[in-house]
């Protein structure tokens, strides 16, 4: 392949991108959820101990909003070949059409990562209960699991995104800190 590309972040590469891009701009795609459903155990937890990081789920009615980054075509393979690394924790490439927030299409197809349920690190639904306490539970080389889905959700807050599994699962993990700093008090 050649020319410029599209790469579409809906989770950590929202809000850490780390490589060069040209533009960047709010983007959704259809069809897909976001869901803490993956397993980490090179980032945000250890292998006997992994945090959960999200994927997405085929969903037909759903919308993800994310941010979409513009490379360039010198580029692009490089960054591919850093994002292969950086995502080889159980994600995969999949391209889909991305559109742009006001319901135009931003690109036929942009490139992201989806770790399914086949890969080993896959950990699939859980209660928001207990994916909070996996969360408080768990930290990595990337830093702690809580970092991850508060950074996630003030992120897709400023996007204006709409994503009630995220933010359902910040409550909880906020307000566990509320509770926790009263009983130091
Ligand atoms: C992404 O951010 O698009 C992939 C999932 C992750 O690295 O958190």
């Amino acid at each position: 392949m050649s020319g410029e590309a599209w790469i579409f972040g809906y989770g950590s590469l929202v809000w850490r991108p780390a490589f060069a891009f040209e533009e960047r701009q709010p983007a959704y795609i259809e069809g897909w959820s976001r869901r803490f459903w993956q397993g980490s155990t090179d980032h945000r937890g250890v292998p006997d101990a992994p945090g959960r990081v999200v994927t997405l789920v085929r969903q037909p009615a759903a919308r993800c909003v994310g941010l979409a980054y513009r490379v360039e075509p010198e580029t692009r393979e490089r960054i591919f070949a850093d994002l292969d690394a950086r995502e080889r924790g159980g994600y995969a490439q999949h391209r889909e059409r991305l559109h742009r927030a006001d319901g135009g299409i931003l690109a036929a197809e942009g490139l992201l990562y989806v770790a399914t349920a086949d890969n080993p690190n896959y950990l699939g639904p859980a209660s928001l209960d207990a994916i909070a306490s996996q969360v408080r539970a768990s930290s990595g080389p990337s830093g702690s699991n809580v970092e991850y889905v508060l950074r996630l959700a003030e992120s897709l807050r400023a996007l204006d995104a709409v994503d009630d599994h995220v933010f359902e699962l910040e409550r909880r993990l906020r307000d566990g800190r509320k509770r926790g700093g009263k009983r130091c008090a």
